[in-house]
């Protein structure tokens, strides 16, 4: 079959309207205006945002997240200036749509055209679209060695250069990665976590892939020289939409929580996703010293709930304490409160997360959930450097609950983990303002854990224009000690993290 060629309305869902709505072109923006403050000279490296951001409308004329192609922004500091840079990664997909100047993809799940439509089914192949990868990679951006990787969760790492955000290429390790639920373009079409987590004194990236056909899991450790080791998680319980863990100094904790994810649900006309409450909960505890050895599973003896995104985790005794803001449901829509043809709901309308935690106790292989607060918060932050080590220091996102069921986020909060004391900063209450996911720049890199600069992206939608705050930690709450003006709408990107190049 070829693709259509008759012209097809552009209808973006309301959801992508507003704060959401995308750049849909490149810009660079150098030496950035700074409207307060001076940028510190102690800067230097990139800030890596990533998000869907359509080039051209699909054939099927709805632009669902994740048929959308991943564009990168970069804000790079150097001796005391910012320059803004944003690009679309290269992706296979992209390069094919860009020789023929048009659309070339159809997802099976594309045709419901309602909030159904995540671009998670087949693709229809034909002669355009034969061996070429359908990833995107546009959900979030992470360091690598000496280059920033575009992530997608449903296909294989594609590289970049952090200066000029040029395409590098799909990483050369990707036929070592697993399949995602779709099925592989041809053999190097692998899959990759979009929340890998790394350890800034080995350089090891600890990554995964997951599907809905057994093993379900498979995990992928890659050593900076891109060498990988795989491990499949043989006694998964079930298919699991594995988003985030948590990476211990001795563990990496995969949670099985029942968010499930299937073709065989598209092909029966129902969104990928589902949740079942019904199915336990479990954890598996993957010792970082012998990925082939046994892996440990904890059962969760308490009525499930979503953890979507973690902070990071300390041993303390004989229990790990595993940080994370905690929904009582993952912030999706399921059949059981949307019928065919409602539209599209961001996460943030239809549910609150508060911070909470998981316990796990090793010498009894328990765990329990306690909740520490009711404020919603999400987009949990730490010192990247310290990931897999003990830590004290989380930077969240928080807000206010809406009457209808979900947040508004308008706060940056820096919290003590051990203490539970908090200091935050309101950025505005104006709802025509939305503040992102920020990120922590350290103050220099042996400077102690949580150190340094806060940098938080920040869209006022209804002027078009955008900023970027900067937050020093020795003074959160007394507010931003910077603040950078870009002239248009940088739009909603859910990842992005630091990149140090001192
Ligand atoms: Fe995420």
């Amino acid at each position: 079959m070829t693709a259509s060629t008759t012209a097809v309305p552009v209808r973006v869902p309301r959801g992508l309207r507003g704060p959401l709505a995308p750049m849909r072109f490149e810009a660079t923006v150098e030496d950035c205006a700074v409207t307060y403050g001076e940028i510190p000279p102690e800067l230097n490296g990139g800030f890596y945002r990533n998000g869907p951001a359509w080039k051209r409308p699909t054939i099927q004329g709805l632009d669902t997240p994740y048929s959308m192609d991943g564009m990168i922004q970069a804000l790079v500091f150097r001796e005391g200036r910012a320059d803004f840079r944003n690009r679309w990664t290269r992706t296979p997909k992209y390069l094919a749509e860009e020789a023929a100047g048009r659309a070339l993809f159809e997802w099976s799940d594309a045709h419901f055209g309602d909030w159904r439509a995540w671009a998670l089914g087949e693709v229809e192949r034909n002669s355009r679209t034969a061996g070429v990868p359908q990833g995107t990679n546009g959900v979030n951006v992470v360091p690598f060695g000496n280059q920033i990787l575009a992530l997608g969760e449903n296909n294989a790492p594609v590289a970049l250069d952090p200066i000029t955000l040029e395409t590098i290429g799909v990483v050369p390790w990707s036929a070592e990665l697993g399949t995602a639920m779709v099925a592989r373009a041809h053999p190097g079409d692998g899959a990759f976590a979009a929340h890998p987590k790394w350890d800034e004194r080995t350089g090891e990236l600890y990554g995964w892939s997951y599907s809905d056909r057994p093993p379900y899991v498979t995990l992928h450790w890659v050593a900076p020289g891109g060498k990988v080791r795989s491990r499949p998680l043989e006694d998964a319980p079930y298919n699991t939409v594995a988003h985030d863990v948590w990476l211990t100094e001795r563990y990496l904790v995969v949670p099985f929580q029942p968010f499930t994810v299937g073709q065989d649900r598209i092909r029966a006309g129902h969104s990928a996703y589902a949740w079942d409450p019904a199915l336990p909960m479990s954890l598996a505890l993957v010792d970082r010293d012998d990925l082939d050895g046994p892996v440990r599973w904890i059962s969760a003896d308490f009525e499930a709930e979503y953890v979507m995104h973690m902070l990071s985790a300390n041993h303390v005794g004989n229990t790990i304490v595993l940080d994370a803001p905690i929904f009582d449901r993952p912030p999706f829509q399921f059949e059981d409160r949307f019928a065919p043809g409602d539209g599209f709901v961001p996460f943030w309308k239809l549910a609150t997360s508060g911070i909470g935690r998981w316990v796990v106790d090793l010498e009894r292989g328990t765990m329990r959930t306690e909740k520490l607060g009711d404020r919603p918060v999400e987009l949990p932050k730490v010192d990247e450097r310290y990931y897999g080590r003990p830590y004290e220091w989380a930077f969240l996102t928080a807000g206010d609950p809406q009457p209808d069921g979900g947040m508004r986020m308008n706060t940056v909060v820096r919290r003590n983990v051990r203490t539970g004391a908090e200091e935050e900063y309101l950025v505005d209450e104006d709802r025509h303002v939305t503040v992102f996911e920020g990120t922590l720049a350290p103050r220099s890199p042996d400077a102690p854990e949580g150190d340094g600069f806060f940098l938080v992206p920040v869209c006022r939608f209804a002027e078009r224009t955008s900023e970027f705050l900067i937050f020093d930690t020795r003074g959160f709450s007394d507010g931003p000690i910077t603040r950078i003006a870009l002239p248009f709408q940088i739009g909603w990107s859910p990842h992005g993290h630091w990149m140090d190049f001192s």
